[in-house]
């Protein structure tokens, strides 16, 4: 994209730029700084959450729900956040969320994000309904993850799964919360709708964001032209201004059955992302899955959705060997803390890793994870640890007085 004052080449950035990261002091800064770079309608479609966007609120203040306990005199000068998933060893415990039309935000930002997280060596996850076709980013991040959307249809997942192990793609991710499409109004009201509709009204929101227009829009189009979804059928790219682009995601009829079917195909590590509830857990681990993510969409399907944070104790205690991951709404190096201490395994961050992308580019977005990596590091010397699996339900002690009093044992 072009950056806040002018284009540069992946991994430059200009004074600009520079000054505007040197603002950037923790993750919920970026949203603020690249504000008024974009449309109104492309900022809301990352902010905005479904419903009334409650969910998106009670992601952060679900937090506030413990504190932890500091243990003292220990050595940790030699501690690390170095964390194995799916053997690999990666940097830091949080990797890059999915996320669908992330090149509309940011110029190329499929293969920006690919790449900063290969140099961060973190995972990068690509989403089905991104712009960038899996096999130009994997040779951005030869370890990048696919998050898929789906058909139920058993012809079409073979195609899937066979072009997803062709681009030598290592896990395969299945997003299992978006049976229909959710309800936000708020992206109605700024005029972000699915397919894209070249309104007067959007048209005008980009004439007033030249940067982004000249930056990601027209660069977009004369460089790579006209977007669209490239990563959901297998080899049928479907126009961002095309009828067909409505129904993606939306498949009511995928159950369990094409999920055992993807698990009898995929030979790697198999993922699925999106998952609340204990028993779907229990349901998941019998039918062989590696690992899932405990997510609610960053409160952008259900509006009146739990806070992964809520029932990760849940989850945990029928997770058996799984991976666990977990998402929706981290921003600081304690929350990530707190998570470990509930038994999960790693955390994906969503929105400010992109609206980092969106200020500066590589640079931005490493600029993000290493303000994260730090907080981490910081919160692990002073609890006294020297690896993330040393943190325990002993760490941590519900707050009193919140409105959540109904904590249960750990
Ligand atoms: C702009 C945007 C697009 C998203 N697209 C997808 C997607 O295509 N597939 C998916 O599984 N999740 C998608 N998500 C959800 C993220 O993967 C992740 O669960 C969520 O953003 C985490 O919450 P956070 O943004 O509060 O960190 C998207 C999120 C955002 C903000």
């Amino acid at each position: 994209m072009m950056s806040p004052d002018g284009h540069t080449g992946p991994g430059r950035i200009t004074s600009r730029q520079r000054r505007l990261l040197g603002q950037a002091l923790e993750l919920e800064d970026f949203a603020g700084l690249v504000r008024p770079f974009l449309p109104r309608a492309v900022h809301g479609y990352v902010t905005n959450g479904a419903d009334s966007g409650g969910v998106v609120t009670s992601n952060r203040t679900i937090f506030d729900r413990w504190r932890m306990v500091t243990r003292v005199l220990r050595d940790v000068s030699a501690r690390t956040q170095a964390t194995t998933l799916f053997g690999h060893e990666y940097a830091a415990p949080f990797g890059i969320a999915p996320m669908g039309s992330a090149a509309v935000i940011a110029f190329d930002a499929d293969n920006r994000m690919a790449r900063a997280a290969a140099s961060a060596n973190v995972p990068f996850i690509l989403s089905a309904n991104s712009i960038t076709p899996m096999e130009e980013v994997v040779k951005a991040n030869p370890d990048m993850w696919f998050a898929a959307y789906q058909s139920p249809d058993h012809a079409k997942i073979e195609r899937m799964v066979e072009r997803v192990a062709q681009a030598g793609i290592k896990v395969f991710v299945l997003t299992v919360d978006v049976p229909v499409g959710s309800n936000r109004p708020a992206d109605a009201r700024t005029g972000y709708t699915m397919p894209l509709s070249p309104t007067p009204r959007l048209a005008l929101d980009s004439i007033l964001h030249p940067r982004w227009l000249v930056g990601t829009g027209m660069r977009t189009l004369s460089r790579r032209g006209m977007p669209a979804i490239s990563n959901v059928e297998a080899n049928e790219p479907i126009g961002l201004f095309s009828r067909n682009v409505g129904r993606v995601t939306g498949y009511s009829s995928f159950t369990w059955r094409e999920a055992e079917l993807i698990r009898k195909l995929w030979k790697g590590p198999f993922v699925l992302k999106g998952v609340l509830a204990a028993e779907d857990v229990r349901i998941a681990r019998e039918g062989g899955i590696d690992g899932i993510v405990v997510s609610n969409h960053g409160g952008r399907q259900l509006g009146c959705a739990v806070s992964p944070m809520e029932v990760l104790h849940e989850i945990k205690a029928k997770s058996g060997d799984m991976t666990v991951i977990v998402d929706s709404g981290f921003r600081r190096g304690t929350d990530l803390l707190t998570a470990c201490a509930l038994g999960a395994d790693f955390v994906l961050v969503g929105r400010p890793f992109l609206y980092a992308t969106a200020l500066a580019g590589e640079a931005g977005l490493r600029h993000a994870m290493s303000l994260l990596a730090r907080e981490v590091d910081i919160g692990m010397g002073l609890l006294g640890v020297r690896t993330l699996a040393e943190l325990g339900p002993e760490y941590l002690r519900a707050t009193t007085g919140s409105v959540h009093e109904h904590q249960p044992e750990y």
